[in-house]
């Protein structure tokens, strides 16, 4: 069950839940984020951007849903932290909420490390990308993208595609999907695609041939070189022909597909050029998006907030 206190992963949340972050995106989508008027719903509040791993998308956009809601926003250098000089993480994190900070965006290369900080700290933890686990934030706004185009997640055929082992944005996508009724097939090389994932409701395919024409979303995912270290597939040429996104196989796919990648891409390796900037892609709207669902997120946690801390 999820207490709003923090947002750690999408398997806390209810479809209820998921819907209800939904809408309220879609209102700062048609209001906040398009005519320009800043709410002010998180004056006085401070946010502490804590990326111990990259990131450009993500980290900007949770910057700018902060402001936009007239919160203070602290982006951390990781780089030049106390980390750096041999500080635990869970000292660092409680020194910063020692500061009187009311939410921490964290990403972290280790799957569970947003669960430790939350622990650890006062403060609101939203999980930006644990490890391989969880990416709750990717999941709403690609959702959030799906529902603008299809009007219903409910009954659609989703298909991610690629190195579904290393991501967390596929995890994320494939337990909030399954939640709001869609059906999710993961697609890769048997390397990539872990078996273990239809416990969580997956079905699994070798062949992107053989599922593209049933598809309503194609999910093309990155290609995690800096994850990859050992051989998973036999040559970068070899899963090109097998996987990659390209103008004919998008022949084959429904006419009203939507392609989809959550950045940032390997442009000519899990999507070609003309697929990502084609008729079918979304890839740019989900990343405005984006800032609209971590207003939501941040909103809603404050609000529970001030309930439980006036
Ligand atoms: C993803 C991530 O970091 O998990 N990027 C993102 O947040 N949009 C996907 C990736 O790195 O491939």
């Amino acid at each position: 069950m999820w207490d709003k206190q923090h947002l750690l992963g999408l398997d806390d949340l209810s479809a209820d839940d998921i819907a209800g972050l939904l809408d309220k995106a879609q209102h700062y989508r048609t209001t906040a984020l398009d005519e320009d008027k800043p709410s002010q719903a998180l004056s006085g509040r401070r946010v502490v951007l804590m990326f111990f791993e990259n990131s450009t998308r993500t980290r900007v956009s949770f910057q700018i849903a902060g402001e936009r809601l007239g919160a203070a926003v602290t982006a951390l250098s990781m780089e030049a932290s106390s980390l750096k000089k041999g500080e635990s993480l869970l000292d660092t994190v409680r020194t910063i909420d020692s500061m009187g900070v009311d939410f921490m965006v964290v990403r972290h290369s280790s799957s569970g490390a947003p669960w430790q900080i939350a622990d650890a700290v006062s403060a609101s933890v939203i999980n930006a990308g644990d490890g391989t686990h969880e990416h709750p934030t990717q999941g709403l706004l690609d959702m959030l993208t799906i529902r603008q185009h299809k009007g219903a997640i409910r009954g659609l055929r989703v298909a991610i595609v690629g190195d579904v082992l290393h991501s967390r944005v596929a995890r994320s996508n494939l337990i909030g999907l399954t939640k709001m009724g869609a059906s999710v097939v993961l697609v890769g090389p048997p390397t990539l695609v872990p078996e273990s994932l239809k416990s969580l409701g997956a079905e699994i395919s070798y062949s992107l041939d053989d599922v593209i024409h049933q598809c309503d979303v194609l999910n093309m995912l990155r290609i995690q070189r800096e994850r990859l270290d050992g051989q998973y597939f036999p040559s970068v040429r070899e899963y090109c022909e097998l996987y990659r996104l390209d103008s004919a196989r998008m022949r084959r796919a429904r006419a009203d597909v939507l392609v989809m990648h959550p950045g940032p891409m390997n442009r000519g390796i899990e999507i070609t050029p003309d697929v990502a900037d084609g008729a079918n892609s979304v890839i740019l709207q989900q990343v405005s998006n984006g800032v609209a669902v971590r207003m939501a997120v941040l909103d809603t946690l404050n609000a529970a907030r001030s309930a439980r801390c006036p």
